[in-house]
């Protein structure tokens, strides 16, 4: 069953919901590898599918799944970096959905923006989804679906709804197709587990207090409000994030399973049929899973 309903969705996602607006001007102070790990993701695609120059990039030609496409950050990357793929952006707040079409409408025209993207407004952990039914929302026409990415949508959920979301993802991949999955994670060390966590309130806490010169030139008048925002973030992150951690029995005691966690990323996804997975890019609780079909 899905997670968050309506209400409790609303008080989750306040960045996605009522507070959608602001999300593009704010979203770099709540992370403090924001940027890095979006680049890190389409570096990934570049060794994927072999495009280093721009008319190996122009060749690839495929479908990608966004999950939590939020307002466009990892989908605009991938078209300006692959122009002849279609992206199929998935998110469940509406209002994240409407920013992001907004700016397709303004870089690509409101004619021509439909034929590069297409936006679908669900929840990746509805119990009625499938594979065909989101391969269905895809245009006539458009390419196979060879690549899904993620990018700070899953953390939120228990191994058991991951697990769910990766069977599906799975079920949506060819052969060989990639998985890119960029979120909060945690460490199967409590000790760097809890100072991952640490690391991620205190930047919270530095950046929406102090934010830059460009960044409160760039707020304007709302950064008057980064103080409320900078408390419902804390507020977010220590209510309703649940990274699990990557990495499974390296550091397990022989013959214990004191301090190893129930579950990992990595077995997750290997229940979810996954061969190849691992983790190119790690930065406190930011990290990019790559697991390919
Ligand atoms: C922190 S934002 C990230 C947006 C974008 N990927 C980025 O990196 O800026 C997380 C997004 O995931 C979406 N999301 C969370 N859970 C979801 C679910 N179960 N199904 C679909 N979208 C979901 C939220 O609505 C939100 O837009």
């Amino acid at each position: 069953m899905a997670r968050f309903l309506d209400q409790q969705k609303q008080m989750a996602f306040f960045y996605a919901e009522q507070d959608a607006a602001c999300y593009d001007d704010t979203v770099e102070l709540t992370q403090p590898s924001y940027w890095q790990l979006h680049d890190t993701i389409v570096d990934l695609f570049r060794y994927h599918f072999g495009a280093w120059t721009t008319e190996r990039a122009a060749a690839v030609r495929c479908s990608v799944l966004d999950v939590g496409c939020g307002t466009g950050v990892e989908g605009f990357r991938l078209l300006d970096a692959f122009p002849s793929i279609h992206l199929l952006g998935a998110d469940f707040c509406q209002p994240m959905l409407e920013q992001f079409e907004r700016k397709l409408a303004a870089k690509y025209g409101t004619a021509e923006w439909p034929s590069k993207c297409t936006l679908s407004l669900l929840d990746i952990l509805d119990d009625g989804l499938n594979a065909g039914t989101i391969l269905s929302s895809l245009p006539q026409g458009a390419p196979e679906l060879k690549a899904i990415v993620t990018a700070f949508a899953l953390h939120h959920y228990t191994a058991e709804e991951k697990l769910r979301a990766y069977r599906l993802f799975f079920d949506l991949l060819p052969a060989g197709g990639l998985l890119v999955y960029g979120d909060l994670f945690s460490y199967e060390s409590p000790t760097v587990a809890s100072y991952a966590q640490l690391h991620e309130e205190r930047w919270i806490l530095d950046s929406f207090s102090n934010p830059n010169e460009e960044v409160r030139g760039r707020l304007g008048e709302m950064a008057k409000n980064t103080e409320v925002l900078r408390e419902l973030w804390i507020e977010h992150l220590r209510r309703y994030n649940l990274p699990t951690p990557i990495e499974h029995g390296w550091t397990r005691p022989h013959g214990s399973s004191n301090g190893a966690p129930a579950e990992s990323e990595v077995l997750l996804l290997r229940s979810a049929g996954f061969v190849e997975i691992a983790c190119p890019y790690r930065y406190f609780q930011a990290g990019i899973i790559w697991a390919k079909k």
